[in-house]
């Protein structure tokens, strides 16, 4: 299959600048008018540890990172040896001409290219400028477009002074020399762009934080932690413009308890945390739910459990998401597929949570947390934005009033004849608590029952493919981006395969997975963790007999691994379980 993409790998040591030199090829590719689909890894130190920025470039769509990358930059020998089984023969190898302490093992097929990077820029007496001397040779030997590399370096390295610009601006202009003549020996160059798009070159963390301002957010609180940081960053930076508010809390159980009272006193409220945040919000979603308070909870998961790995992608908080706290604690649970989605289910996270009046967790995980896409500029005027239910002033007040569809008007605190009691204790219509058996019963099928026509309110899935299928593939998160090229890439070998990707984990749209499921002979759920959360729900909520794929490496799948499990199964070599 002809391949109309490019992947370029930077990896080297964290402080080497490996990131930036991702981010501006990524940005560079993005002006010339390419899709771009990054991802990046680092190291939870501050300095050193392994630090790897992948760049994905074409004309088309692009859905992943990619199986592998085409050219490796290594910046030193761990590079190259954390990378040497990849380079298989058609791939390209550049690396740092030390001449003593890295002289890698070029294997056969290989086309490598020697760059004294680091040799160059001890000359210039500039050693920060060692990724800029990468960097103008990459943009030769590549054809990477050299005037939106300059505009994007400019950019950034103008706001740290006039003479760190001028210092990488010469480092990259003597990187460019130093492979001017060198003789061109691979094939690979970033394809011709496609015509000019519409589009934002913006990461997963970003777009929640879009989404959250398209959304209509009014209050935000959160806690830091690593990878979600940066959503609380970006809302910082465009909340208070707005007229919004941000707080950082003293920890993740205040910074929920803050946004349930923003919530409570009328206003559209978030939080954003990871898997260890979320563990230690449990207590408050329960109130959340009990109360019937709208709030948002973004989870961008990490490596769990306990502090686990900060840096590294996983999808294991769905158990969490679904099911943390005690009792029997409704909530929305929706997920996102990648940084379109960032931004628009975000939209919907908060339009839910004031529609259905309880907590809305939306998952995000590592991989797209520092993945930057091209995504189509979102249109304000496109966005429909769903307020809370609230009282009319007729008759008596009651906030948990009976009501056809189980959702009871809110009444902002100091609004006449509306002054009512929000309680974590079980209580009736009016607010006032009640303990007896009937009550609680109906008060749960009240909070339950709600939540009942979500899935006619959303999306709740996306079908990829139609009809019989030897294989069907069930998979959520970023994940889903991995399935859609291995399904395309399957089907183009003739092999019947077909995809189903859930955004609505919870209230669950069993009658969907079982349509689906109903014409395949297999079921497949490729899903980044170690249990197999989703099979688990699939097992205990539908018929349909799973077949789980897992992995928990801290890193996504690739389109590869996905086709070769599916071609391992339809091998019929293993007694695997049937659809019952
Ligand atoms: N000249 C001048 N400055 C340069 C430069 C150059 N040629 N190349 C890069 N820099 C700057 C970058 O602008 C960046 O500064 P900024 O943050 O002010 O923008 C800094 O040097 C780091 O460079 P960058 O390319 O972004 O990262 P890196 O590849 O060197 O890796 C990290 C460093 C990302 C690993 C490290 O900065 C980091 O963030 N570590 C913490 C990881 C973490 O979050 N741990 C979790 C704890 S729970």
């Amino acid at each position: 299959m002809e391949k109309n993409d490019l992947v370029i790998r930077i990896a080297g040591h964290g402080g080497e600048g490996v990131i930036s030199t991702g981010d501006f090829i990524a940005s560079a590719c993005a002006r010339a008018g390419q899709e771009v689909y990054t991802f990046k890894t680092f190291p939870a130190e501050i300095k050193g540890g392994y630090a790897m920025y992948q760049v994905r470039t074409s004309p088309d769509r692009i859905y992943n990172p990619g199986d592998s990358f085409d050219i490796l930059c290594a910046f030193n020998q761990e590079a190259y040896d954390l990378n040497r089984h990849l380079l298989v023969p058609g791939t390209v190898l550049v690396y740092d001409q030390t001449g003593d302490d890295f002289v890698p093992e070029i294997p056969p097929g290989v086309v490598a290219y020697p760059v004294p990077m680091s040799k160059m820029a001890k000359e210039l007496k500039s050693y920060r400028s060692k990724n800029m001397v990468a960097l103008g040779a990459l943009s030769v030997l590549f054809r990477i477009n050299e005037e939106t590399l300059i505009a994007v370096l400019s950019d950034k390295f103008k706001k740290k002074g006039e003479e760190v610009l001028a210092f990488n601006l010469l480092a990259f202009h003597r990187g460019k020399a130093l492979v001017a003549d060198c003789p061109k020996k691979d094939p690979w160059f970033v394809p011709e762009a496609g015509a000019p798009k519409d589009v934002i070159l913006i990461s997963g963390n970003a777009g929640v934080g879009l989404g959250a301002l398209l959304g209509k957010l009014e209050f935000f609180s959160a806690y830091p932690i690593t990878p979600a940081t940066e959503i609380a960053k970006y809302v910082a930076t465009h909340l208070p413009k707005v007229g919004g508010v941000l707080i950082q809390a003293e920890d993740e159980i205040a910074s929920l308890s803050q946004v349930l009272g923003a919530s409570y006193a009328g206003k559209r409220a978030m939080t954003a945390t990871s898997g260890p945040g979320l563990s230690l919000m449990s207590e408050m979603l329960g109130m959340a739910a009990m109360s019937e308070t709208p709030v948002v909870v973004v989870d961008v998961q990490r490596g769990g459990p306990a502090t686990g790995m900060p840096t590294k992608h996983e999808q294991s908080d769905l158990f969490l998401a679904v099911h943390g706290s005690h009792g029997d604690a409704p909530r929305i649970v929706l997920s996102v597929e990648d940084v379109s989605d960032c931004i628009h289910r975000t939209v919907d996270a908060l339009n839910l949570a004031d529609r259905y009046q309880c907590p809305v967790i939306l998952l995000s995980d590592g991989s797209l947390a520092f993945s930057t896409q091209t995504v189509p500029t979102p249109k304000p005027e496109e966005i429909e934005i769903v307020e809370r239910k609230r009282w009319d002033g007729e008759g008596e007040y009651q906030r948990y009033q009976w009501s056809e569809d189980g959702i009871s008007p809110m009444a902002d605190p100091g609004t006449p004849k509306a002054m009512h009691m929000a309680t974590g204790l079980e209580h009736g219509p009016t607010g006032a608590p009640n303990y007896a058996p009937a009550n609680h019963d109906r008060m749960q099928r009240k909070r339950f029952g709600k939540l009942e026509t979500v899935a006619d309110f959303i999306e709740p899935v996306e079908w990829d493919g139609e009809g019989p299928a030897d294989v069907g593939i069930i998979t959520w998160g970023s994940t889903i981006g991995v399935v859609r090229e291995a399904v395309a890439r399957l089907r183009r070998e003739g092999i019947q395969v077909k995809g189903f990707y859930p955004k609505l984990m919870v209230p669950m749209p069993v009658e969907h997975y079982e349509a689906f499921a109903s014409d395949c002979k297999k079921i497949l759920v490729p899903e980044v963790n170690f249990q197999g959360q989703l099979s688990y729900m699939i097992r205990a909520e539908t018929t349909i007999t799973p077949i789980p794929f897992t992995q928990c490496g801290g890193v996504p799948f690739t389109p590869l691994q996905i086709m070769n499990k599916v071609k391992e199964n339809l091998g019929w070599d293993v007694s695997l379980p049937q659809k019952k």
